[in-house]
C-alpha cells in the first residue's frame, strides 16, 4: 500500500544532527539509495507522480536530485534535463540566482533543452526554504516551457518552503512523501 511504501522510505532516511553545521538536522538519503527495494519503490512512486502530471520532461536538481530524477526519467520514458550549479554546463545556458541563508547561489540549464510545449516535472530530494525549486521553476518558465509540478521525497515543514513555492506554481501540484 502507499502507506507501507511511505513507512519503508521514511525508515531509510537517516537524521544527522548538527550537520553540516550546529543546529541543522541533515536528512541523509544514502541508506535509501543503498536499499534497492526502497530505491525502486521511490522511483516508481515519483514516476507515477510525473505521469499524473502529464510531464513530457523531467528536471533534476544537482546533486541529490540527479540521483532520484534520472531513474524516474528512464522509468517514465521521458527525457532527463539537469539543472546544475553555475559553471558546469558547456552549452548556451539560462541562469537564475537565488537567496541562501548567507549569500546567493546560481543554477543553470541548457537553453535548448526546454522549449514551448514542454510540460516539466521538477524532482529533488528535499524541499527546505524552497529557494532551489523556485529557481528551477523560473528557469523552466524563462525557457518558454510549462511547469507540470514539483515532486520531492520530503519537505521540511517548519521552513515554509511549501507556502512559498505554491504561490508560484499557479495550481500545479507539489508532491512530497
Ligand atoms: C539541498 C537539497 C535541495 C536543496 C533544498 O541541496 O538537495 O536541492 O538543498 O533547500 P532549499 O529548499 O532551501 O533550496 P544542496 O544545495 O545541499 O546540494 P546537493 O544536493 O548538491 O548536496
Amino acid at each position: 500500500t502507499p502507506e507501507e511504501t511511505r513507512q519503508l522510505l521514511l525508515s531509510r532516511i537517516r537524521d544527522v544532527a548538527d550537520y553540516p553545521e550546529p543546529g541543522v538536522m541533515f536528512k541523509d538519503i544514502t541508506p535509501l539509495l543503498a536499499d534497492p527495494g526502497a530505491f525502486r519503490a521511490l522511483t516508481t512512486a515519483l514516476a507515477d507522480d510525473c505521469r499524473r502530471m502529464g510531464a513530457t520532461k523531467i528536471v533534476g536538481l544537482e546533486a541529490r536530485g540527479f540521483i532520484l530524477a534520472a531513474p524516474v526519467a528512464v522509468t517514465a520514458g521521458i527525457g532527463f534535463i539537469p539543472v546544475r550549479k553555475a559553471g558546469k554546463l558547456p552549452g548556451a545556458t539560462l541562469s537564475q540566482s537565488y537567496e541562501l541563508e548567507y549569500g546567493t547561489a546560481e543554477v543553470e540549464v541548457h537553453a535548448e533543452d526546454l522549449a514551448a510545449g514542454d510540460r516539466v516535472a521538477v524532482i529533488d530530494d528535499v524541499l527546505a526554504t524552497g529557494g532551489t525549486a523556485l529557481a528551477a521553476v523560473e528557469l523552466i518558465r524563462r525557457a518558454g516551457a510549462e511547469v507540470a509540478g514539483v515532486s520531492v521525497l520530503m519537505e521540511l515543514g517548519f521552513l515554509d518552503g511549501r507556502a512559498r513555492l505554491e504561490k508560484m506554481l499557479h495550481g500545479a501540484p507539489l508532491g512530497a512523501l
